[in-house]
């Protein structure tokens, strides 16, 4: 979901979706080619995987430069183990802080040219995407470019295919956004400072040594999606996985136990290039509502809810294997039977954590109809606001029959004016289901509606496959939006089955929608599915949830000042969704559409499985060298200059004393 959403002029936009043609896929954007299927065996690995780095590719750099070249040398051996238990929880050694620019310790020009030298000129020294509009950016400002920029700032294609921007710039600090005003000071902020156009895994490893061996901060950025700014970070390298667009369908991938349809995709492959890819191939992937997302990075790291999940699970429980990149510089293979523990940990444990996945293989599922219903109901003169939140409560009385039969909801709850509020089906999605299957399904619900007096009018629409239905019911998303800030509950089956904790999550999301905040709903629960290996590490809280919820704060002006992004934000966190937390007690929250501010984090966005997580962080990376907001192990690290609930990313960051 976008949290443009939650702006008022977007409101607009959403008001008049059911109206909307959404143009065709960006150009650019390479639907991966779909390769025809080897015969057996499990997936080799990629032509950009198979390029590693060589000891014999160290020794030649060291020719060339015998004082820089052991800045690129491989970190000590991390034994292929499950045995994690041995790793003490303590925090990592090491010096106080990562080094910043201008610092004595900052590598010198001569050790940047050797690792760009050995990177086959990759190197990117980073500028600020809105820099063209500014005059203090002399070497690169340009009033079309600007004026480009500026136009397509909420196209989340600019910030993807930019080697350091997010996609939601809040947390970077703002500090270069488009303007007309070229006289204002544009600085990197939380942008990092040097970005590798990763086309080979060669790459990263150098990247990881150098970074290891240098103690400059590190940032992986994939899409830049995360509501967190989980890819960004001053003073930092940044790994930019965005060119890794490899991607192979096998209609009957056969792999140890495994046995059915599969994809194999590189770290840079979005989300609608893999439906796309699905659809040719007459199949169905799981993944989110969002185009841009990579499947590969954040979103399965994350745990990654999608609409196929109230019929197959979550997005990390389709994954068979990972090739990912240790911290040491070592690629290996994670799957059942090959780094077990890191299997686990990278199905859920979170992004920029235990190292950086270049490509999965995921199962895939046979192609399947999909009916959508849409419809939108407000107060009005025949609606009071106690009907209005009567017909919701409707809603939530359904939830568990609707997730049971495999159905799905994505909803907007919204205050568009003095006393007036909305409620939009984004839309109620029913996987698997023909136009009379949903039609029975819904209509105990449709029901409810005409009795307390909310009439609607329901557009029920069958599609023959997923990727239809995607295309016809997600826009591409809006983003850019630098006041925006959400978080989000996981509220657990019994909030929504038993009459009186319904009674007392519906106060809870009425105090915080008719405060100011908006609702973006999701009515799903992710199915049990014995066809793949759920045994990961998905914030348990996933598994019993049948609401998700993101909350976006209240509305801001784009002129807001840092003290009222950080006062919205306290209201946010400590009140509207502390009264969220107190109707679910022991639930959580999903870290990759979280509240950066989430007290116990580690509750909320991993549950019980963060000690063994922590232990596997220390385990795989001792040295501490990956580091992302509300990661597993960031309460071992602080931000400096941060300002209490803004935490922008454009300090040093340091070790916690
Ligand atoms: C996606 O939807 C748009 C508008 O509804 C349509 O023009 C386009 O052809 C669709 N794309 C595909 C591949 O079906
Ligand atoms: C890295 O090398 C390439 C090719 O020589 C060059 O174009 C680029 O500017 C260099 N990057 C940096 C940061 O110096
Ligand atoms: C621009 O910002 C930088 C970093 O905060 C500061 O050092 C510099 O003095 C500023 N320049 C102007 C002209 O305000
Ligand atoms: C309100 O209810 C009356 C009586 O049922 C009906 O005629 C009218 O169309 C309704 N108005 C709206 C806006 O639904
Ligand atoms: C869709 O429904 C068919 C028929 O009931 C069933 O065999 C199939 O497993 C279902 N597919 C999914 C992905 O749920
Ligand atoms: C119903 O929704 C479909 C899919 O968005 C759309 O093509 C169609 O025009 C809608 N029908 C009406 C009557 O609004």
């Amino acid at each position: 979901m976008s949290p443009s959403l939650w702006s008022s002029a977007a409101t607009v936009a959403v008001l008049a979706l059911a109206g909307l043609q959404f143009p065709p896929a960006a150009a650019g954007a390479s639907v991966g080619s779909v390769s025809p299927p080897p015969s057996g065996a499990c997936a080799g690995k990629f032509a950009f995987e198979s390029a590693e780095l060589t000891d014999a590719a160290l020794a030649d750099i060291g020719a060339k430069d015998s004082t820089n070249a052991p800045l690129l040398s491989f970190g000590d051996d991390i034994s292929d183990s499950d045995s994690d238990s041995d790793s003490a929880a303590r925090p990592p050694s090491g010096p106080a802080c990562k080094v910043f620019p201008g610092d004595a310790a900052w590598p010198s020009t001569q050790a940047w040219n050797l690792f760009n030298t050995s990177l086959g000129g990759a190197l990117i020294k980073t500028v600020p995407l809105a820099a063209p509009c500014y005059d203090n950016w002399p070497q690169v400002r340009n009033a079309a470019q600007c004026q480009y920029v500026t136009d397509h700032w909420a196209d989340p294609h600019l910030h993807v295919g930019d080697p350091s921007s997010t996609q939601w710039p809040l947390f970077e600090g703002r500090t270069c956004l488009p303007t007309d005003d070229p006289t204002q000071n544009c600085t990197l902020g939380g942008y990092a400072a040097y970005s590798v156009a990763v086309t080979k895994v060669s790459q990263i490893q150098l990247a990881l040594n150098f970074a290891r061996n240098t103690n400059v901060r590190l940032v992986v950025k994939n899409t830049g999606h995360d509501f967190a700014d989980k890819s960004i970070g001053a003073g930092a390298l940044s790994i930019w996985t965005h060119k890794l667009k490899d991607l192979n369908f096998f209609s009957d991938y056969r792999c140890k136990g495994y046995k059915g349809p599969a994809f194999q995709l590189g770290a840079g492959v979005e989300t609608e290039e893999v439906y796309r890819a699905a659809e040719l191939s007459g199949v169905t992937a799981v993944g989110g509502e969002c185009r841009t997302v990579g499947i590969a990075g954040g979103y399965i790291a994350g745990g990654g809810h999608s609409p196929m999940s109230t019929l197959v699970g979550m997005g990390a429980d389709q994954v068979i294997s990972l090739q990912v990149v240790l911290p040491n510089g070592k690629l290996v293979t994670a799957s059942e039977d090959s780094y077990p523990d890191l299997y686990w940990a990278l199905r859920g444990g979170g992004g920029s954590t235990y190292g950086v996945v270049t490509s999965v293989v995921v199962k895939a599922y046979p192609k399947i109809p999909v009916t959508t219903m849409t419809f939108s109901f407000l107060t009005g003169p025949n609606v009071t606001l106690d009907t209005f939140w009567a017909g919701v409560g409707a809603y939530m009385s359904h939830f568990d029959r609707f997730t049971s039969a495999g159905a799905y909801g994505y909803f907007l709850v919204v205050g568009i004016g003095p006393g007036q509020y909305l409620f939009n089906f984004m839309p109620f999605w029913g996987g698997n289901m023909t136009a009379p299957q949903l039609t029975t399904l819904v209509a105990p619900f449709l029901g409810d509606l005409a009795g307390l007096g909310i009439a609607v009018t329901p557009n029920i629409t069958e599609y023959s496959s997923y990727y239809q239905a995607f295309n016809g019911s997600f826009g591409p998303e809006q983003v850019g939006a630098s006041v925006g800030h959400a978080g989000s509950r996981l509220f657990p089956r019994d909030n929504f089955a038993v009459p009186a904790k319904r009674a007392a999550t519906l106060a809870a999301v009425r105090y915080a929608i008719e405060a100011g905040g908006t609702l973006v709903g999701y009515n799903i629960r992710p199915a049990a599915n014995a066809a793949v290996n759920q045994a990961n590490s998905v914030n348990p809280a996933w598994r019993d949830a049948t609401g998700f919820f993101i909350l976006g704060g209240p509305s801001l002006p784009v002129t807001a000042t840092d003290a009222e992004i950080a006062n919205a934000a306290h209201t946010m966190t400590t009140d509207w969704l502390k009264r969220w937390r107190d109707v679910s007690p022991g639930s959580g929250a999903y870290m990759s559409e979280g509240d950066i501010n989430e007290p116990d984090f580690q509750q909320a966005f991993y549950g019980s499985y963060y000690p063994r997580l922590y232990a596997l962080k220390k385990k795989y990376d001792p040295t501490g060298l990956f580091y992302a907001p509300t990661a597993v192990g960031s309460e071992d690290w602080y931000i400096t200059g941060q300002i209490p609930y803004y935490p922008t990313q454009n300090g040093k960051l340091c070790r916690k004393p």
